[in-house]
């Protein structure tokens, strides 16, 4: 069999550690190239992953190339224009998380790719795990009973990222919410199985990352601390659900870094990260299901979905109508912690 040709778009730290080792290690695929913004970066990244050519002009790749799948790893605020151009061009696409910066763009991913037939994945990675394939399995059979209420925590105490453009407002979007609250509200929608949204009503702070200069995550400069450093938000789900959602960059909490959502059911409670089960039985807390360790090969495990669907295999995917379900949440909080009111959809 021929093998399918790929090009990732963005040559930084998700396409290294990710994209580029899953598609070499798969033998129906080949990299065969990688785009850009600075050449000699982009042949660099080349030379080192032994990829044959690299381009800094999306279009002269297409027409050179002709690729069949494109990994679009840029930062969020290109993930839109790569996504369209990869569709329009009759390619398959996995995009990194968020799939955007606003639901609009989102929403227009979604429409490309049913118009062009394609498959449009997002790496929100988390639900691929065997934690969330658990709890939702359980979720479903009634274990828990009706899950009344849900709380999802992706909180770093002094994670301010020091590298790429994670606290610039205009190429990010925002700060932990779009960049690691949307990992664990991914995976707790996936659990409930996409209820629909009625109400939000968030509250953000930047009290932290404009002060200081460094942290665990390394160096940034205060003076262009543009995102949030926590946001606190109260999702209104259908049936008169709540899901409750905290992230952070920077909070002081006692843990370095907290990522994981509990479900709060009539019948017994669950959280993800290990999976684990457990309700009250005259008033002793009992544990129903216990995992001792949290899957570590969801990344694997999102990748070979993807291609799957590429292949033709039916697999699970973070496909584009749930993709823009979740931008439309986020984009729903930062409206609410801007104008201090909650946002009906
Ligand atoms: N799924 C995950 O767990 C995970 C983890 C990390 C990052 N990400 C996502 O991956 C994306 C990239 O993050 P990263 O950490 O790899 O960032 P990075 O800064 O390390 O890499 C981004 C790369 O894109 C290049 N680039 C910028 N604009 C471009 C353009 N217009 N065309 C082509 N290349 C361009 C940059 O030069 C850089 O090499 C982000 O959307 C981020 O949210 C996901």
């Amino acid at each position: 069999m021929e093998k399918k040709k790929v090009v990732i778009i963005g040559g930084g730290n998700i396409a290294e550690t990710v994209h580029v080792p899953y598609y070499q290690t798969a033998k129906e695929f080949e990299v065969v190239a990688i785009v850009g913004r600075n050449a000699a970066r982009a042949q660099a990244f080349a030379e080192k992953h032994a990829i044959p050519r690299f381009y800094t002009d999306a279009d002269k790749m297409y027409a050179a190339e002709k690729p069949d799948i494109v990994s679009v790893c840029t930062p969020n605020s290109f993930h839109y224009a790569s996504v369209m151009k990869a569709l329009e061009n009759g390619c398959h696409v996995l995009c990194e998380k968020p799939p955007a910066i606003s639901s609009a763009e989102a929403w227009d991913m979604h429409q490309a790719a049913k118009k062009y037939n394609k498959v449009l994945a997002y790496n929100f990675h988390n639900r691929f795990a065997e934690d969330v394939k658990i709890i939702r399995e359980k979720a479903a059979s009634g274990m828990l009973g009706d899950i009344y209420v849900t709380k999802v925590q992706a909180l770093r105490r002094n994670g301010i990222p020091g590298w790429g453009y994670f606290t610039n407002k205009e190429l990010q979007g925002g700060g932990p919410l779009i960049d690691i609250g949307v990992h664990m509200l991914d995976a707790a929608m996936y659990v409930l199985g996409f209820p629909a949204v009625k109400k939000v009503t968030a509250k953000q702070f930047q009290k932290i990352g404009t002060k200081k200069t460094s942290g665990s995550f390394g160096e940034w400069d205060p003076e262009k601390y543009e995102v949030e450093d926590s946001l606190f938000g109260f999702i209104e789900l259908e049936g008169g659900h709540l899901l409750q959602i905290e992230t952070s960059f920077a909070l002081n909490i006692k843990e370095d870094s907290i990522m994981n959502a509990e479900f709060m059911g009539d019948q017994a409670g669950a959280t993800l990260f290990p999976a684990h089960i457990y309700t009250d039985e005259g008033g002793e807390l009992v544990t129903l299901y216990q995992k001792t360790k949290a899957d570590q090969n969801c990344q694997l495990k999102s990748m070979a979905a993807f291609v799957d669907n590429c292949l033709g295999k039916e697999a699970m995917i973070a496909d584009g109508e749930q993709g823009y379900i979740i931008q439309r949440i986020v984009e729903a909080l930062y409206e609410s912690a801007e104008k201090g009111e909650s946002v009906s959809l």
